[in-house]
């Protein structure tokens, strides 16, 4: 829909829902984020499956995690004195993009201000913010620019907790303290919803001190849908949004969701945190997000000059060799029954099974209680055949060679007569047994 489409039918909502006529949404509800206009608006998001994180912040200059100043109670003069070192080298983000696209992500999700208040943008209502301070330039208009050259959707990360301003802890037991910060809050979440052009996600965080009454948050998300008709929003402002928000674990939900996960254990850059997941893990994950349905938004944490850690280049850049030729079996998925194996995990596509070896059994890989008629199997990596036979109580793939084929995961094609069922209840029950 184009902004002059909305803006017509935003009018032609209006006047029908003046009219008492049925059927038609109010606009009113559009702009609160409707429900029925969700599967439109959230269609690329679940056909992308796999986004980037990025924590970026004076954080990044101490290099001890995003929640240092807390943490370490670090007085906020002393904190302020950070803004000065943060001097990132210029279009650090190009890079960040270019390593989303070949990791095979889709979109990418950046912190415009982090708990710690600083703002990466350019704002009227602060100074405390990257143009006015030792980046001199708006690094989410850099951001933004990158992710467009790379064909990257564009997410903005957006903490309402804020550690700096002054009405950021006492707006809890002061009105009028709620009332300025309320104003600054939803007047950064404008100027960011105003002056990026198109942008995909807004991705609240940390809604402390307040309840969804006190930041107004029926009246922020208007605000956003009217200015962003295509947004989506998640549930942290504490409504329900668009989507789910499971952290550090993955949890499917019966909507929307998306799991969010360090790729060590610290979202800012944490020079000594070496607590690396493998390529390995990493692709599980995103496979067991597929076999829900679910997202995964994987964070980097770059470094105050902007660069990547090295560990997280060499990670990604593992999973996207493997996403070049299994992307899709994990990002066309629909929800998935079959989940039992000691070897291999399962994603569904229509009447497609693909069977996710993560350790090798050698020749021969079965499963166990396979209810549906296999028809044909392939090597996804290769496209060759794979040779299979069935009984009524398993389906064994044969002929497999003694080492895997594909890494760190191997996936077999399997093109079945319906939709892929799988019952180990009935070979418990039915597997004949020795007469005694
Ligand atoms: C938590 C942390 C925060 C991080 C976020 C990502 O809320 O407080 O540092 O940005 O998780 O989901």
């Amino acid at each position: 829909m184009t902004r002059r489409d909305y803006l017509q039918w935003m009018a032609a909502g209006a006047a029908a829902a003046e009219a008492g006529m049925p059927g038609l949404v109010p606009f009113t509800a559009y702009a609160a984020g409707d429900a029925s206009d969700r599967e439109r608006r959230m269609k690329w998001w679940h056909e992308a499956r796999f986004g980037m994180f990025i924590h970026w912040g004076l954080y990044s200059v101490l290099g001890r995690h995003e929640w240092v100043m807390e943490n370490e109670a670090i007085p906020v003069r002393d904190y302020e004195q950070l803004a000065p070192r943060f001097r990132p080298k210029p279009n650090a983000a190009r890079d960040w993009a270019r390593l989303a696209r070949q990791a095979g992500q889709k979109y990418m999700v950046m912190t415009t201000k982090h708990h710690e208040g600083f703002c990466n943008f350019n704002t009227k209502l602060t100074d405390y913010c990257a143009p006015k301070q030792g980046p001199g330039r708006d690094l989410v208009k850099e951001y933004v620019e990158a992710a467009h050259a790379e064909g990257m959707r564009v997410g903005f990360y957006y903490s309402l907790m804020d550690w700096h301003h002054p009405d950021g802890a006492r707006c809890a037991t002061d009105e009028a303290a709620r009332r300025r910060f309320v104003a600054y809050t939803h007047g950064l979440i404008r100027e960011l919803m105003t002056n990026y052009g198109k942008i995909d996600v807004l991705w609240y965080d940390v809604a402390w001190p307040l309840d969804a009454q006190g930041w107004e948050s029926e009246k922020m998300n208007a605000m956003v849908f009217k200015l962003q008709p295509d947004i989506i929003v998640n549930n942290r402002n504490k409504l329900d949004g668009d989507f789910t928000t499971p952290e550090q674990h993955i949890q499917a939900a019966n909507r929307a969701w998306e799991t969010c996960m360090t790729m060590n254990d610290s979202w800012g850059y944490q020079r000594t945190d070496d607590d690396w997941k493998s390529p390995k893990t990493v692709v599980r994950n995103l496979i067991s997000c597929a076999h829900d349905t679910g997202n995964y938004l994987l964070n980097i944490g770059p470094k105050a000059d902007g660069s990547v850690p090295e560990d997280s280049v060499r990670i990604l850049t593992s999973v996207g060799k493997w996403m070049e030729r299994n992307g899709d079996s994990v990002r066309r998925t629909d929800k998935c029954q079959p989940r039992r194996s000691n070897y291999a995990s399962f994603t569904r596509n229509g009447n497609t099974l693909y069977m996710h070896i993560h350790f090798w059994p050698g020749e021969t890989a079965v499963i166990g209680g396979m209810m549906t008629k296999v028809k044909s199997a392939r090597m996804l990596a290769t496209g060759n055949p794979v040779k299979f036979a069935q009984d009524r109580f398993r389906v064994r793939f044969l002929g497999l060679p003694a080492q895997p084929p594909d890494d760190p995961v191997t996936t077999i094609a399997i093109e079945c007569e319906g939709e892929p069922h799988q019952d180990t209840d009935f070979v418990r029950k039915e597997r004949p047994r020795h007469n005694v």
